[in-house]
Order: structure tokens, then C-alpha cells, then sequence
């Protein structure tokens, strides 16, 4: 029985993932964690890709279209 999953997604950052998942990426591999929660990288400049490894914050990347005032 699935539990499901949440998701929120962090201002400026990754989307943070709650529950048992696999990412897909684009050449067709599935990346699974078992991590309580899973940060998932939304900048693409991770060097864990899809996982989230702090560069975000280096990068100063900021959400397209969103205001986070
Ligand atoms: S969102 Fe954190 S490294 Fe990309």
C-alpha cells in the first residue's frame, strides 16, 4: 500500500520531496532514494543531479515568475 507523497517547493531552491520516490531523468534512468525526505534540484546545476547538493545557493538561483516578497 502506497503511503503517497508530499511536496513543497523551497523559494529560490529545490523542491523538497516526503515519501519513498524515483526520478526519471531525460535519458530514461530512475534515480531512488529511501530518504525520509529528498531534495530535488530545480536550478540543473547540481553535481548530484536530480538531486539537490546546496549549489542553488552559490548560483543565487531565483524561481522564474515567482515573488517570494
Ligand atoms: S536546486 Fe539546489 S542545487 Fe539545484
Amino acid at each position: 500500500m502506497s503511503r503517497g507523497v508530499d511536496l513543497w517547493v523551497c523559494p529560490n531552491g529545490p523542491l523538497l520531496v516526503r515519501g519513498d520516490i524515483g526520478v526519471r531523468t531525460g535519458d530514461g534512468e530512475v534515480h531512488r532514494t529511501e530518504r525520509p525526505v529528498s531534495a530535488v534540484c530545480r536550478c540543473g546545476k547540481s553535481a548530484s543531479l536530480p538531486w539537490c547538493d546546496g549549489t542553488h545557493q552559490l548560483i543565487r538561483f531565483r524561481d522564474e515568475g515567482e515573488s517570494h516578497d
